[in-house]
């Protein structure tokens, strides 16, 4: 038996975020009237304080692995990454072993995917086994007897109301590489998103992952038989069957003072 703990969707800001006039005009400026006047910073109020005893939790409880399935930050900005990596302890020795992919908040603008923000931020919680030496996703650690699988899931996008992600064609060729070189054991998919609703049914349009049957689908072929996914602010579990290859788990936002079922 392992002891695995999973958390989500912390959705940490900074105090100062750099703000330049282009942020205004693109997807963060949008992100800002729903961070500032739509209520996502009043849920997250407490977001650091919840951090901080979670960490406390994570050093005292004898985990063997710590699992992140992502939206570290709000709006990717590099002040929000940076604070949110410090606040979480990525470094800190004293904590378990993570393992973290990032959210759709984390991969907010194009210019945050391509400078690979999160990446760097969390690199020391992105550490396995991997297809080939140039692609960061997926990847894969062992723990125990278990193989945790990183997948991405999330990717930047352009429209104010689209918060779809995509892991790709490419990736789910990689995935079928990697899994042919781990050795024998369970295999779990850590993802930012989920594959269905908790109601079985696909997200709503502008809130689901595109690819979600090729990605099952993939999973399936590779042994998986648990996901792991954040993305849906609320805490839920399916058991395989009608159809679906394996069980999953939906984290929560580990940090909000309700579960609303929006990201
Ligand atoms: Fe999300
Ligand atoms: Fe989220």
């Amino acid at each position: 038996m392992i002891r695995l703990a999973h958390f989500s969707d912390v959705h940490l800001t900074a105090p100062k975020l750099g703000w330049r006039v282009r942020d205004l005009f693109g997807k963060r400026g949008t992100g800002w009237v729903n961070v500032r006047l739509l209520g996502r910073a009043h849920r997250f109020r407490y977001a650091n304080r919840v951090v901080e005893a979670m960490l406390a939790d994570f050093r005292t409880r004898g985990y063997d692995q710590l699992v992140f399935s992502g939206d570290a930050t709000t709006m990717a900005f590099d002040s929000e990454m940076t604070e949110s990596a410090h606040r979480l302890g990525v470094w800190d020795a004293t904590l378990p072993p993570c393992l973290a992919v990032p959210g759709n908040h984390d991969l907010y603008t194009f210019g945050a995917s391509r400078k690979r923000t999160f990446e760097f931020a969390f690199s020391a919680w992105q550490q396995g086994e991997r297809a080939d030496d140039t692609h960061t996703y997926p990847f894969a650690r062992k723990v125990g007897p278990v193989w945790l699988i990183a997948l991405n899931s999330s990717k930047p996008n352009v429209l104010p109301w689209d918060a779809t992600g995509r892991v790709g064609a490419a990736q789910l060729e990689r995935l079928k590489v990697l899994c042919a070189k781990l050795d024998p054991g369970p295999r779990v998919v850590v993802s930012h998103y989920p594959l269905l609703t908790r109601g079985r049914r696909p997200e709503a349009r502008w809130h689901r992952l595109l690819d979600w049957r090729e990605a099952r689908d993939a999973a399936a072929a590779c042994g998986v038989t648990l996901w792991l996914h954040g993305h849906k602010h609320a805490w839920y579990v399916l058991e395989a069957g009608d159809g679906q290859p394996f069980h999953w788990r939906s984290c929560g936002a580990t940090t909000s003072t309700r579960s609303t079922g929006r990201a």
